[in-house]
């Protein structure tokens, strides 16, 4: 792990990852994003500059992937490229099928043509040594569970809404890779992450910031959908040990053991800042809308020894501190187009 390419590292996942491998590993960093609504380099602030390339640019221009490959020598590739929101995914499918499955595509396919030992050998399945593609995927391929029961890695995928269909194609797409030509390669699936740097659009950070000025919470349908909540950091470690010691071709669940109902979270928020239940709005609930999510990580606990050091109070306490304390972060968020997409997102008839 000498040249990591990170995909989508000015997100929210991606950008704390590449704080945590420059603070964990000496390895150069190359930081291949698009700046779409969800990029902000912002959220890399104060990186070490000696190991760290940002180049501006799309995981689906197979030019510039192939270039990247070849000017830094990459050797690992950790893709959080996407687009990440379920709303999002309702309303514009399009830009899911071509960032989160032709984005993954062309990455892998550069992947095969600079590792291979042999590249014009189609029947070759030797690699150069050390070299890995890490997919970073979500629980939702899976589906939606009952009230009982957990994903493992051998729960047939079951994707509901655009975005899970576009990051479960993505999946098949990095195992073909791996079946057919043998390229090093993991997928790692986990459950909801929060903590800091996430874009307001998601749940708690939406939830902190409508509360926090006195705005309506809106929840959808009955609240009582349930998420098995991860942090960010714990993610973080998850990936990193993956790299280093997962075995190649297998998929890792990676779940923070934190089952919670969604109306459980908001009240959680509200209490916490001192607020009231009148500020909850009951809206139209999603279409498609996954009733419960639960990952079994007995995998990755048990073969690679991770496990996740975050309690969810200490977390959640922790992460609403961080968004009161970098207004500044979110104002300049809280702006022109994120205004226009709230606007479109909770009309009228919808709160
Ligand atoms: P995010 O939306 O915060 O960030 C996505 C990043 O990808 C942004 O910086 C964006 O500019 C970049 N990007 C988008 N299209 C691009 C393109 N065509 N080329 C290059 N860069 C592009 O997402 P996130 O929450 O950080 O999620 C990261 C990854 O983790 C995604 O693959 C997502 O599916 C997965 N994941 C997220 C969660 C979660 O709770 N946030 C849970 C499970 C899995
Ligand atoms: P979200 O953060 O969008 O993540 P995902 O859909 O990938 O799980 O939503 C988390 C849960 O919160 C999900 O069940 C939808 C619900 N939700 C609301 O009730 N209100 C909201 O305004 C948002 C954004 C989400």
């Amino acid at each position: 792990m000498n040249n990591i390419l990170v995909t989508g590292g000015a997100g929210f996942i991606g950008s704390n990852f590449i704080k945590f491998i420059s603070a964990h590993n000496g390895a150069t960093i190359i930081n291949l994003d698009l700046l779409t609504y969800a990029g902000n380099l912002e959220n890399l602030k104060g990186i070490n500059s000696a190991t760290y390339h940002f180049i501006k640019g799309d995981v689906c221009d197979s030019a510039l992937v192939n270039t990247i490959f070849a000017d830094y020598h990459i050797d690992t590739v950790v893709n959080f490229a996407a687009e990440s929101h379920v709303d999002r995914s309702i309303t514009q499918p399009d830009i899911f099928l071509k960032t989160n499955v032709l984005g993954t595509q062309t990455l892998l396919e550069a992947a095969k043509k600079h590792w291979k030992k042999l590249p014009d050998d189609k029947y070759s399945r030797e690699y150069k040594a050390g070299v890995k593609f890490l997919q970073v995927s979500t629980d939702e391929v899976y589906g939606a569970l009952g009230k009982t029961g957990k994903f493992t890695e051998n729960t047939a995928l079951a994707p509901n809404s655009p975005y899970s269909a576009s990051k479960a194609s993505a999946d098949l797409f990095v195992r073909s890779y791996h079946e057919t030509f043998g390229l090093p390669s993991n997928i790692t699936r986990c459950s909801n992450n929060y903590g800091p740097y996430q874009f307001p659009e998601k749940l708690i950070p939406l939830m902190i910031n409508n509360c926090k000025t006195d705005k309506q919470l809106p929840v959808y349908g009955d609240g009582m959908q349930v998420r098995d909540w991860l942090h960010v950091q714990d993610h973080c470690k998850a990936i990193y040990t993956v790299l280093q010691k997962g075995i190649s071709g297998e998929v890792y669940n990676i779940g923070g053991n934190n089952e919670k109902a969604n109306i459980e979270i908001v009240r959680l928020i509200i209490h916490n800042l001192g607020k009231t239940d009148a500020l909850i709005r009951y809206v139209p609930d999603r279409p498609g809308h996954d009733r419960r999510y639960a990952i079994d990580n007995t995998k990755i606990t048990s073969e690679l020894g991770w496990s996740p050091s975050y309690t969810f109070e200490q977390g959640m306490a922790e992460t609403i501190k961080w968004y009161l304390d970098n207004q500044v972060w979110l104002d300049n968020i809280i702006s022109g187009a994120y205004t226009d997409y709230l606007n479109e997102m909770y009309t009228t008839e919808r709160l």
